[in-house]
């Protein structure tokens, strides 16, 4: 993309799995699609001794693995990767980040402007308040207008230590220069949650209590911990998922309609979301929240370990791998219409939906025979995989007996976009920073809403450890108390329609 101003990317915590897996593998489908701006730079900064040929080198075979650009010639891929440099330095050396300052300052003089300089910080959280403080130190924090940092979560731990990293962000950066993550607001389909919505006419007006049963939102993993137990045994599927991604969904689900989407509009439409949810009770925690921790079980037919069995996590750990939630939204909309809310790990498979749940049609013509296999209308929209969004509804079965049956339609995006086109989360989130564009980024105001959500139960989990961990076995999906927790209202939990459909194909 010519004509646009040069960009400088810095990126902290340039070793990591993060910059591999997703940042690079971004960058490079951008630069295939032609949409990243020249000249573009980054500068990899870590704490791992690597030579810049080494990096270079983690960087292709990341893209080899993760990227859905494919590495077409010798050639594009040196154009790319030539831009990309390392500096080995501790976060906390403040002669790192003069020698920072100094090649940002060449390649503004190359360049002949002024440079849009973006500082990414990718490392876990423990460094972000040093390197802040010496980015400023360093003076590298002044332009105002060409400067953005990016901050990935965990965006703090609780409430308390996510308004201290606002207070402290918020000491060297304006709001409009602090870009926080979080990657799910960035995946195609969660964004198409608002097409889906206020494009079409025909869904928004029974959006409401008065059509809608209840809400279900499923974020189900089939992996486990993976290498990441350092960080997840700290954390845990409450901070690490429901504070975050699950409820920027919810907030798409329940939001009301913006005027426009430009500007501040659709991030505080999604605010008023959090601030509407009722706040649960801590003397009524178990009404409202249930916990898991996986044991040992199969997968896909391969046996796992339980989670106390993972490499790096405490074997008498408490820490929850599933988590589900019941909300109420205290507005007109949705006043009585409950939100259940759920995600873990080592459940049977990786599927992401959001169904919503319509209210029986208010009256039965039908005989009594004709509605044996009744069920709720449900919009099913899929996350992923199979990306796409599912309507069941009853028809009528062809016969001479009066019989209903549920039928379905579908969208697919294989179906009717290409496999290709649906652009990676981290290729959007990157566009929309070097274009300044901060909609679906989280608001200071937005993390801590979302904290305060989930603080009562965390407080209560942490204060009464758990009875019966491990309460769940891998490839199961999740606690009794789950169940109980959405049984106690008369209804269950719904398998995401991925699922089973690939149980009526399976023989
Ligand atoms: C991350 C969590 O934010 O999201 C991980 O830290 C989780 O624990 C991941 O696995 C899920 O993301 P996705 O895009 O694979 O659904």
């Amino acid at each position: 993309m010519s004509g646009e101003n040069p960009v400088a990317l810095v990126i902290f915590g340039a070793s990591g799995d993060l910059t591999r897996r997703k940042l690079v593998p971004a960058l490079w489908s951008l630069f295939s699609d032609g949409l990243l701006p020249t000249p573009f730079v980054v500068i990899g900064m870590a704490r791992t001794p690597l030579s810049e040929e080494d990096f270079r080198k983690r960087m292709e075979e990341g893209v080899r693995r993760f990227s859905r650009h494919s590495i077409s010639s010798p050639e594009t891929w040196s154009t790319f990767i030539r831009n990309f440099h390392y500096l080995h330095a501790d976060y906390g050396d403040p002669e790192a980040y003069r020698k920072l300052r100094e090649e940002l300052e060449k390649l503004d003089q190359t360049w002949k402007t002024r440079g849009i300089r973006i500082f990414y910080m990718a490392t876990p959280p423990d460094p972000f308040p040093t390197v802040a403080e010496n980015l400023h130190g360093a003076g590298l924090c002044r332009d105002r207008d060409r400067t953005r940092v990016v901050v990935e979560k965990p965006f703090g731990r609780d409430l308390e230590s996510a308004k201290a990293l606002n207070r402290l962000l918020a000491s060297y950066f304006r709001e409009s220069q602090i870009y926080r993550i979080d990657h799910y607001l960035g995946k195609e389909t969660v964004q198409n949650i608002m097409a889906l919505r206020f494009a079409n006419a025909i869904f928004e007006p029974i959006w409401d209590r008065r059509y809608v049963d209840h809400v279900q939102i499923t974020v189900a993993e089939s992996e486990g911990v993976g290498h990441r137990a350092r960080y997840y045994d700290k954390a845990g599927a409450l901070r690490d998922m429901v504070q975050n991604h699950l409820l920027q969904v919810l907030c798409l689900i329940a939001m009301e309609p913006p005027v426009t989407l430009q500007g501040e509009e659709v991030r505080n439409k999604r605010v008023e979301v959090l601030r509407a949810i009722r706040p649960i009770p801590k003397d009524r925690v178990q009404e409202f929240a249930a916990r898991g921790q996986y044991g040992a079980g199969w997968i896909e037919g391969k046996r796992v370990p339980a989670y106390r069995e993972e490499e790096g996590v405490d074997p008498q750990s408490n820490t929850e791998t599933f988590a589900a939630l019941k909300l109420f939204i205290d507005n007109w909309r949705w006043q009585g219409v409950p939100f259940y809310l759920r995600t873990g790990k080592r459940l049977p498979a990786r599927a992401s939906e959001v169904s919503i749940i319509f209210r029986p049609a208010p009256h039965q013509p039908f005989p009594r025979s004709a509605s044996l296999n009744w069920k709720f209308n449900r919009l099913a929209v899929r996350i992923q995989p199979e990306e796409g969004i599912v309507l069941r509804f009853l028809a009528k079965e062809p016969g001479q007996l009066y019989r209903l049956r549920p039928a379905e339609m579908r969208f697919t995006y294989r179906e009717s976009f290409g496999p290709l086109q649906i652009p990676e989360a981290y290729e959007t989130l990157l566009l929309d920073v070097i274009h300044g564009d901060p909609t679906l980024f989280m608001r200071a105001d937005q993390v801590e809403a979302a904290w305060e959500v989930v603080m009562p139960v965390l407080e209560v989990w942490s204060e009464v450890p758990p009875p019966d961990f491990p309460n769940y076995p891998a490839g199961g999906w999740g606690p009794e108390e789950a169940e109980t927790l959405i049984a106690r209202d008369g209804r269950s939990w719904l398998t995401p329609t991925v699922l089973e459909e690939a149980l009526r194909r399976s023989p």
